[in-house]
């Protein structure tokens, strides 16, 4: 059965009708619908937490693309200059009154909209507490990644899903881009043989990559770093390209560009609180304007001072905690081994990655646009000239292979994804893309672990930090087991 059709309704139609009927008297606050279509045609309900940059893409989802097949029901946010942003833009959209909640009163919005799912698009360290009330509440949930940011709540979530049988949905966009997938299917075909060990390099650019360091990621009790933050994209990738899970990490990380002494180092006389109040604006090119970018306006700076987030912070502040330059070995349960690194004051932004198997070895590269788009452009759009995928079999001739494409947001995987998350009738998908709370675990498991081995100098075994997560669903692969043909005299 596959993720959709496992989201089920967790209140009776007869609820149902109810609540829509006491809306369409007027009865039922804020949960009138000024030109919605008739609620004879039962839709999924959908209560949405965290209304920032992020969840525009399911807001316009629900309201927009896929509406005739489901609604949207509530809207909940610590910030409520974000909340009455979120309202008036699905007014717009849609011509509905989407009922807004502080987030205190989470538990009045589940009760009162009776949302069949729970959307958390919230910062990183508290998906827990929506992900885990929404299922005690009775809700299945879909969250954004990362699932959360370290074991503890990473074994209360599971530890809540278990007992109440809810479904967990983690939105991982990355499997669904075309190259992505399509480097799936290489490695499924056997192309390579099987798998011995993995090389995989990513590069954040100084403007995407700069900007981690002036939001709240900057602070790992907010994010668990870029070890899970970022990389949580990417050690799901791996997990689900191999069908395999990380049993051990090792790790060295530090922070060595986005620091004070950096800021002197590009001549400034000092790092500051904000951009908005530097003084030195003119002289530093990592500087952001929020006034300048419509989006960020209205998003943050209009918004600011209902809860003091201020979304251009230096970058160059001492009190950010959260590492830089990072380098990860990593052992699967398959055997496979993996060398990666991530660093964030790159030239280019994208990735290298090369499957190193037993017939021969896939090399696949990604190069990104520039993130942090002020010219219009898309933010994780591909350069076509720099994203190619190349097979080097043992001892013949490399080939390149024609890259499937993928146009829009996070290299073309937002658009299939959502198509996966609310398209009611379901193709069935051969890479088993979706994923649930054990996905979602593994994928964080490994930077937790290495932000434990940060500190120690020691190697971690991830199942010292999480035991007994069953193996999520992932694909068949060419097994270690299988005879190799002797490759051909050099
Ligand atoms: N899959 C992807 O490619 C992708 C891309 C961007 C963001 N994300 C994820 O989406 C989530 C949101 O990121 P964003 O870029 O929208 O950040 P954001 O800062 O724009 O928005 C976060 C929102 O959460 C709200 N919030 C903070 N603490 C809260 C709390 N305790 N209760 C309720 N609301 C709270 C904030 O007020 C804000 O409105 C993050 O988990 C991020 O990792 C995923």
């Amino acid at each position: 059965m596959n993720d959709h059709a496992r989201f089920t309704c967790d209140f009776t139609r007869r609820e149902f009708l109810t609540t829509t009927a006491l809306a369409g008297a007027g009865m039922l606050i804020g949960a009138s619908a000024i030109g919605q279509p008739s609620s004879a045609t039962l839709r999924k309900r959908y209560a949405l937490v965290g209304v920032g940059g992020r969840s525009s893409m399911y807001r316009e989802a629900i309201l927009k693309t896929y509406a005739q097949h489901h609604e949207m029901v509530g809207f909940c946010d610590v910030n409520l200059g974000r909340l009455k942003l979120a309202q008036a833009k699905a007014r717009a959209m849609a011509g509905v009154e989407v009922p807004i909640y502080e987030a205190k009163d989470f538990d009045r919005m589940v009760r009162e909209t009776k949302p069949n799912v729970v959307i958390v698009t919230t910062k990183d360290a508290t998906h827990s507490q929506y992900i885990i009330r929404a299922m005690e509440l009775g809700c299945d949930v879909m969250t954004e990644k990362p699932m959360t940011t370290d074991e503890k709540k990473c074994r209360a979530i599971l530890e809540t899903q278990r007992k109440t049988g809810r479904h967990c949905r983690v939105t991982f966009n990355y499997r669904y881009s075309p190259p992505r997938t399509q480097v799936k299917d290489l490695l499924m075909s056997g192309v390579i043989g099987d798998i011995l060990s993995v090389d995989f390099h990513w590069l954040l650019d100084t403007q995407h990559g700069a900007d981690y360091f002036r939001r709240w990621h900057s602070n790992k009790v907010n994010s668990g770093g870029l070890m899970v933050h970022k990389a949580t994209h990417h050690f799901d990738l791996v997990n689900w390209w191999l069908s395999a899970v990380p049993v051990s990490v090792m790790a060295i990380g530090k922070r060595e560009f986005y620091t004070p002494q950096m800021a002197k180092r590009l001549g400034l006389q000092s790092h500051h609180e904000r951009c908005r109040t530097c003084p030195e604006k003119g002289a530093c090119t990592f500087c952001l304007d929020l006034a300048a970018n419509k989006d960020y306006k209205e998003l943050y700076l209009d918004q600011e001072h209902y809860d003091g987030y201020f979304r251009d912070r230096c970058v160059f502040r001492p009190d950010i905690d959260i590492e830089d330059t990072m380098n990860v070995q990593v052992r699967y349960n398959t055997g496979v081994t993996m060398a990666y690194s991530l660093n964030a004051f790159n030239a280019w932004e994208g990735y290298i990655i090369c499957f190193n198997g037993t017939k021969g070895r896939l090399e696949h590269k990604e190069e990104e646009t520039v993130y942090v788009n002020r010219d219009g452009s898309v933010p994780g759009a591909l350069k076509k000239e720099g994203t190619y995928i190349r097979i080097y079999p043992l001892r013949a001739p490399a080939y390149e292979v024609p890259v499937w494409s993928g146009e829009g947001d996070h290299g073309g995987g937002d658009d299939v994804m959502l198509d996966d998350l609310f398209l009611p009738e379901k193709k069935p998908d051969k890479y088993l893309r979706a994923a649930d709370q054990r996905g979602g675990a593994y994928s964080i498991l490994t930077g937790i672990a290495a932000n434990h081995s940060f500190v120690s100098g020691k190697a971690v075994q991830v199942a010292d930090l999480v035991s007994g997560i069953p193996l999520p669903d992932y694909p068949a692969m060419p097994p270690h087991t299988l005879p190799v043909p002797m490759p051909p005299r050099g």
